[in-house]
């Protein structure tokens, strides 16, 4: 939530710092702002709105800019996504400007100690306050004014996540950063350096970069980079190369990045694999950081993740509790620290989030080792705080993912929690070897799979189109299914802005059944027949009871099952795989289908309303 560049070099600091925000706008877009040094005068700029919205009161009024400067786009949490509670922020002598990602909790009486002392406030926002404190601290600090001390010493009087960063007439060649909770990485270019909530803002200026850790400052000028914790004593940090380019990160000629993301998906899902499993079906998982012996110690897995996240950890539930016969729960990491859960040693919590941020999930991460459970990441972001935070972590290797929706990533999660899961069984040395075997050889084949669907996709685009009208949609799936069919309904509801519903089909019964009324499209996710004939001819049933009330049934299943063909208004087949396997390919008509909702409907579906793609914030 909210996205930051900063920029100390000699290229055009508005343009690169603009440039960076464009790669971060999908995490907040409810404002955006600059401040560059101009002729040694601090200048900003900042606009409610998207980021063309800056680009437009930019172009009409161009300014120089020192090769130093630093840049916000805003997900709103204090005050209104107006002009004036965009960042930066600065303090009432212009002396000091300042951006924020995350929340001060403590900015109320703060601020009432600051008012007392004089300072004016204009804007609604917590972030101000750490402007004037900022000023304070300079002022104080007389002749000699020393940014990165008076950072150091704002942190200290901060509670709650941020990132913030900072410049000052003082110092007219450093940025100053500070970060808690919330994301901040370097990245290092010769005789230039940038920093970032994310990677993506300088890929196309370097691929080497440093990873803060929790309350660190760093202090950045063209030729240096230093790290200090908040007391100013040198601090460690990790170094690490990207592995992906500029060009990952572009929309290479599709409209929305979302239609690119869903494309990339067979290829994100090979990656995801590559390197994992032998030619023997070996699996190799080292950088678990989880030991054989203390995998075999394992009496229960915890699942803590939020939105799709969670999906994909319902998903894992069926596979791991059949593969491994180790129970597992599932839980909404914002739920989970305060309910009092029953945690130990030999509890493993697997921790699933794309970005590594989500603060809902990493104060879940954080409570269960208190607890002394061992706490796993499946993530997607390197250098991100989850896995940092984590015993172990399983990357999936899905590449940036722009659209805000999650896609791609869903798909490398389910492969992670797949690899997890027949890891654990082939440690445990289970009775299923087999069984085991066999579907690691079918989920080595799933980048065809996945590829074949995308080939067949193409009437549900149709399909959605012919739907855009439509006030609701339910989603009814059984066993995997189900969770794909709330992933269905998520996917709908943050992109199309309609009412999305799903249940587990046997749960319509107990009352949704009431729901239905003609012409409802009801998108059903039918079992493969292979193994769980018994789901299969019970979610048969319940689309002839749904078309019996006038429902228009979305049947989505696999080729060649003639059985549902007579009660499917609309069929979507996609291929047959094992029923574990299904969401792989089962999710994906649930993506077109809403992305070519939104977009009949005119709608971003790279940046939906009120979302953005990092929530760090509880
Ligand atoms: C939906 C979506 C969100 C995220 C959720 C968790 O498309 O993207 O529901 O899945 O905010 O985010 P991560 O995985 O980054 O923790």
């Amino acid at each position: 939530m909210c996205g930051i560049v900063g920029y100390v070099g000699p290229q055009p600091a508005l343009e690169v710092v603009v440039n960076g925000l464009a790669r971060l706008e999908y995490r907040g877009y409810d404002s955006a702002g600059i401040a560059v040094l101009s002729d040694g005068r601090l200048e900003t700029e900042k606009r409610a709105g998207k980021l063309a919205n800056l680009r437009a009161a930019l172009d009409q009024a161009p300014r120089a800019a020192d090769g130093i400067g630093i840049g916000h786009t805003r997900w709103a949490t204090h005050g209104a996504p107006n002009d004036v509670n965009a960042h930066p922020h600065t303090d009432g002598d212009n002396r000091v400007a300042v951006i924020h990602n995350g929340i001060i909790e403590n900015f109320a009486p703060l601020r009432l100690e600051l008012e007392e002392r004089g300072c004016k406030f204009t804007s609604e926002t917590d972030t101000e306050v750490s402007a004037h404190l900022l000023s304070q601290e300079l002022k104080a600090q007389g002749d000699t004014p020393d940014l990165a001390a008076a950072m150091r010493a704002v942190c200290r009087r901060l509670e709650g996540a941020f990132t913030l960063v900072a410049m000052s007439v003082d110092d007219p060649e450093l940025v100053v950063a500070a970060r808690r909770n919330s994301p901040l990485v370097v990245g290092r270019g010769e005789g230039e350096n940038f920093l970032a909530s994310d990677v993506a803002a300088f890929i196309a200026h370097t691929r080497d970069a440093i990873e803060l850790g929790q309350d660190q400052v760093v202090e950045l000028r063209r030729d240096s980079v230093t790290v200090t914790d908040y007391d100013g004593n040198p601090a460690d940090v990790r170094e690490f190369h990207v592995d992906w380019d500029a060009s990952a990160a572009e929309k290479s000629g599709y409209d929305y990045f979302m239609l690119k993301e869903i494309v990339e998906q067979p290829q994100a899902v090979a990656d995801t694999l590559l390197g994992r499993v032998g030619v023997d079906g070996t699996l190799t998982l080292d950088e678990m950081r989880l030991a054989p012996s203390e995998l075999r110690e394992i009496e229960k897995i915890v699942i803590i993740a939020c939105g799709t996240s969670y999906h994909a950890g319902l998903i894992a539930k069926y596979a791991i509790e059949h593969w491994c016969r180790i129970p597992c729960e599932v839980e909404v990491a914002s739920e989970f620290r305060y309910r009092d859960p029953i945690l130990d040693r030999q509890t493993m919590v697997i921790a699933i989030s794309q970005s590594g941020e989500s603060m809902d999930t990493l104060m879940a991460v954080r409570y269960a080792r208190e607890q002394r459970a061992r706490v796993l990441a499946i993530c997607n972001v390197n250098g991100s705080t989850i896995p940092r935070e984590s015993d172990g972590v399983l990357y999936t290797h899905a590449g940036p993912e722009v659209g805000v929706a999650a896609t791609k990533t869903f798909l490398t999660q389910l492969v992670a929690c797949y690899l997890v899961g027949l890891y654990l069984a082939q440690v445990r040395s289970l009775k299923f070897g087999d069984e085991i075997n066999a579907v690691i050889a079918q989920l080595a084949n799933m980048p065809a799979q996945v590829e074949r669907v995308l080939a067949t996709v193409g009437p549900v685009r149709e399909l959605a189109h012919s739907l855009a009208d439509s006030g609701t949609v339910l989603f009814l799936g059984r066993h995997v299914g189900y969770p794909v069919a709330l992933e269905g309904a998520l996917k709908l509801k943050e992109l199309a802005y309609m009412h999305a519903e799903a249940f587990a089909a046997g749960e319509l019964k107990h009352g949704p059944i009431a729901l239905i009324e003609e012409g409802l499209p009801v998108v059903v996710v039918v079992p493969s027949r292979e193994g769980r004939g018994v789901i299969h001819d019970k979610i048969v049933s319940n689309i002839q009871e749904i078309r019996a009330r006038g429902a228009r049934t979305i049947v989505i299943a696999e080729e060649g099952d003639e059985t549902v063909r007579p009660f499917a208004d609309e069929l979507i087949e996609i291929p047959a795989v094992p029923t574990l396997l299904q969401p792989l390919v089962a999710t994906i008509p649930m993506q077109v289908f809403a992305c070519e909702l939104a977009l009949a409907k005119g709608n971003d579906v790279d940046q939906p309303r009120n979302l953005a793609k990092s929530v760090t914030v509880e």
